[in-house]
């Protein structure tokens, strides 16, 4: 990544450099040399100062940035609508600020036995904790602060179901870390089936017993169907995307009363052609059809499906958008980093390019299905593009291991507590919003 120095600033540091160098050679000169650092210093907090005023401004030390996001932090709060109220309800969520808040995080990774170990990074060994003191600042509203036993009362007797892929599975593990803050007894949270967590593939199944809800995840990371070729194709295919069915697993997603998918990161070469997986529609293989045109298939299925199989007035459904992946210098195996990333961006941090693909594809199949106006969107791709400090990185293979090899990093998923939470905090202020909406409904028809 390349960030642009302040042009205004290069010369200072350089300016300090020389000076130092001058002190060690020329001791005479020493005095007039920390003279000189003293005032570009106390230059330097002007220029802050300054600076600090001016959105998206580039900052040349980390706790200079620390600080201004910090004071940034206590402007955020003022006196904002709440996203609940009425007057809140018209606010984009998904517009707004990374703020510092020491009230963070909401809860420790060590307390939690619903986390994979590859998310477990402070356990991991990764040394700075800053990644978990961020908190979303929507621009022009206050999100509700996250309250467990608020989220599973509403959710008595329901389903949460999550779809998708193993970024998905973050926001999963993520969301029953939250929720369990709430029960003193954790081993009235159990697998159904008894599977353990950790590398598991298919479905999980994790029941809070004493309000009888379940949080579930599906490993579906195409959501549409990954099967046998047909009989009569070539040998170099091994599995076909069939892009007008729905993965096997979609008859238990249906009946949920939450459910929340995601999708984009299989959709490339590697995971499918390379893969020697292609593309079906019906009986026909597509052997030269895009991935990008896939992609577009498969949503335009499962937006389909939604329409026709869920009833979504029971059910509620959310549609995460892509969250970006910030390999610096190569991708996931050809030394892509970004452990050295230990603060978010203020603006826009670099992310792919095939980011704004896999996201603008989504926005048109939502544009083109308007009749799925029930369906929220958690339109996270733009917020989640600053947290380039939030991926586990090195700190993904367990406590035992400890650090993986600097060339074999995971810029990809997400350190726990981290990011994800903010995905289902955005979550719980849609999910307390749609009640109240029906709250509202009802008492019309009550009336
Ligand atoms: C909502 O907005 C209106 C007009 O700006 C204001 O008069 C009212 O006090 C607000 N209500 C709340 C609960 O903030
Ligand atoms: C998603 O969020 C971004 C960033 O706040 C915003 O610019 C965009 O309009 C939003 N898109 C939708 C469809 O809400
Ligand atoms: C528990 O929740 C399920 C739905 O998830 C429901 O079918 C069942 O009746 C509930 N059990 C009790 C005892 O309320
Ligand atoms: C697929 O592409 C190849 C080479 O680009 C071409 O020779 C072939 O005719 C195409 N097949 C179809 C079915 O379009
Ligand atoms: C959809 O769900 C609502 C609320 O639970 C229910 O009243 C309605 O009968 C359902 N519709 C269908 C077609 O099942
Ligand atoms: C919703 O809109 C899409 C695209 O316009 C259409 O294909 C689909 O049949 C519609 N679904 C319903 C239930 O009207």
């Amino acid at each position: 990544m390349c960030r642009v120095h302040n042009p205004e600033t290069i010369p200072s540091l350089e300016v300090i450099k020389k000076m130092k160098r001058l002190r060690m050679s020329e001791p005479s000169l020493g005095f007039i040399g920390f003279l000189l650092v003293t005032i570009l210093v106390i230059f330097g907090f002007f220029l802050f100062d300054y600076k600090g005023v001016i959105k998206g401004v580039r900052f040349n030390s980390q706790s200079e940035k620390i600080l201004w996001l910090k004071l940034n932090g206590v402007v955020g709060k003022g006196t904002k609508n709440e996203y609940l109220s009425e007057n809140g309800s018209k606010c984009d969520i998904f517009s707004g600020d990374w703020v510092w808040d020491e009230n963070y995080p909401l809860y420790e990774s060590r307390n939690c036995r619903f986390l994979d170990e590859g998310f477990r990074c402070s356990e991991n060994g990764r040394p700075d904790l800053f990644y978990t003191k961020w908190r979303w600042q929507p621009k022009d509203c206050n999100l509700p602060r996250f309250d467990a036993k608020r989220m599973l009362e509403k959710l008595r007797n329901k389903r949460v179901v999550f779809a998708g892929d193993s970024i998905g599975r973050n926001q999963w593990e993520s969301l029953l870390c939250m929720l369990s803050t709430a029960v003193p007894n954790k081993d009235s949270i159990y697998e159904v089936n008894g599977s353990p967590i950790t590398k598991h593939k298919g479905f999980l199944v994790f029941k809070f017993i004493e309000y009888n809800c379940t949080v579930e995840y599906y490993r579906a990371p195409f959501l549409v169907l990954q099967s046998r070729p047909p009989a009569n194709a070539p040998t170099k295919i091994k599995t076909t995307l069939k892009l007008d069915q729905m993965d096997w697993s979609s008859t238990k997603w249906r009946d949920a009363d939450v459910l929340i998918f995601n999708s984009g990161h299989w959709w490339n070469y590697e995971k499918t052609i390379r893969s020697k997986c292609y593309f079906q529609e019906g009986p026909d293989l597509m052997m030269n059809m895009s991935i990008d045109t896939a992609y577009r298939k498969s949503l335009h299925t499962v937006m389909e499906w939604i329409s026709q199989e869920v009833n979504t007035s029971r059910t509620q459904v959310l549609f995460r958008t892509y969250a970006p992946v910030h390999f610096r210098g190569g991708d996931w195996k050809n030394g892509g980093n970004c452990h050295m990333e230990t603060l978010p961006d203020l603006s826009s941090s670099l992310v792919p390019p095939h980011t704004w693909t896999r996201y603008t594809i989504f926005m048109e199949l939502m544009d083109a299905h308007l009749n799925l106006s029930d369906v929220n969107v958690l339109n996270v791709t733009h917020m989640t593009s600053r947290r380039k400090d939030g991926h586990s990185s090195m700190y993904y293979l367990g406590s035992k291991v400890g650090p993986a090899a600097m060339n074999r990093q995971d810029c990809s998923h997400w350190c726990l507590p981290g990011v994800p939470d903010t995905w289902n905090e955005l979550l719980y202020a849609l999910f307390l919003k749609h009640d109240n909406i029906n709250d509202w409904r009802s008492s019309i028809s009550h009336a």
